[in-house]
């Protein structure tokens, strides 16, 4: 078993992308597999439960915490199989979602590139599915190695077992807390690629730069998605926030006429179980947009993003969305459900 350092009385604000501070009471970062099974049994021994923080972009800390805090800083990739077509690039779980983008498109490895700038590690993207701009991880996802939390050992899942779904996996659901996601694999395409510039603003921000969509290039498509991601969303390190605070609700197609006769510019988009509307679109219309409450509040340019002006708690954030959701609730009769996962 290898040595471990254990602290004691850390403040978590570095390892939050809201930028909260809140002290953990034990806290070890974990470099490696072997690390990760002493700071288990660590835990374990002294009848801890452990609470994993990757790149800290999807928490919402409210208090104090008495668990073990296990940072995961198992980075690294290495190429698990290539033939003429594609590669499957296998990445260690405290790796950055980004980073490994950036050198997917180093590479000219094509797949990820609409899923450019998005924070947070790659341990986290099957964990929430996450997506932007028309792409899904599921789409690029081979398989994953995760821990598990009782025997330590280390089992594989593939696609199907994941059951991915909208920012949704069994790691969030049937699973939730039983396992610790340790290696992510990735299938890319060399070659020629199949980019997907149909979602938002991909074409208008490419041609606007003199690129003809059909013909861009994987580099030209991440570039014009971090233009835009730039443009709306806060960058963490100026204004703390977690990204897309709540999920785009989906409702059954009867509600949603229903609302389009009180609410005429309302928005939606057909999914197989109903209508997606965005949740940004009804924060907007409620008034909260841009509005700040004591030390927290919607951003001004992406309503579905909450932030932290400086100083903010919690539970002060989490106040915030319980009285937007409420509002929501009240007037469209949509229960919106945070999608950032807050640790009471
Ligand atoms: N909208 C508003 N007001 C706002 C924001 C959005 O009216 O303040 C409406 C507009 O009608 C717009 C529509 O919402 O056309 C969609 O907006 P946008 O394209 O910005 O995307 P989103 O649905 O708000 C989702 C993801 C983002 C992802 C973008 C782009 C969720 C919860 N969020 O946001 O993901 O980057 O699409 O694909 O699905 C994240 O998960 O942290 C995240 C940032």
């Amino acid at each position: 078993m290898v040595t471990i350092e254990i602290q004691k009385k850390v403040s978590l604000k570095p390892y939050n992308t809201f930028d909260l501070d809140v002290s953990a009471e034990q806290l070890v970062i974990v470099k490696s597999y072997e690390e990760l099974k002493s700071a288990l049994l660590y835990a374990r021994k002294e009848g801890l439960t452990p609470l994993f923080i990757g790149g800290g972009s999807n928490i919402l800390l409210c208090n104090n915490l008495s668990q073990l805090v296990i940072i995961n800083q198992i980075t690294g990739y290495e190429i698990d199989q290539q033939d003429e077509h594609s590669v499957a690039l296998k990445t260690y779980s405290g790796h950055s979602w980004h980073e490994t983008v950036m050198y997917c498109i180093d590479q000219n490895w094509g797949g990820i590139e609409n899923l450019s700038l998005i924070p947070g590690s790659m341990g986290a993207a099957p964990m929430q599915n996450i997506g932007a701009y028309g792409i899904e991880l599921k789409d690029v996802f081979l398989r994953l190695e995760a821990v598990n939390l009782e025997t330590f050992e280390i089992e594989v899942f593939n696609k199907e077992e994941c059951h991915f779904g909208y920012r949704e996996s069994v790691f969030k659901r049937e699973l939730k807390g039983k396992y610790f996601i340790y290696s992510v694999t990735l299938t890319l395409k060399h070659g020629r690629h199949a980019i997907n510039t149909s979602y938002g603003a991909i074409e208008e921000e490419l041609k606007q730069n003199g690129i003809n969509s059909r013909e861009a290039t994987i580099k030209e498509v991440s570039d014009a998605v971090i233009r835009i991601r730039q443009s709306k969303l806060p960058d963490p390190k100026v204004l703390g926030n977690s990204g897309s605070f709540f999920k785009n609700p989906v409702i059954p197609r009867k509600h949603f006429n229903k609302l389009q006769e009180r609410f005429k510019d309302i928005k939606g988009y057909n999914v197989p179980n109903g209508i997606k509307v965005p949740a940004g679109w009804l924060i907007e219309s409620r008034g909260w947009k841009g509005k700040r409450v004591g030390n927290t509040g919607s951003h001004a340019k992406q309503a579905l993003v909450l932030v932290n002006y400086g100083n903010a708690r919690g539970e002060e954030v989490k106040k915030l969305a319980i009285d937007i959701i409420e509002d929501i609730r009240r007037t469209f009769d949509i229960q919106l459900e945070p999608e950032v996962n807050i640790i009471s």
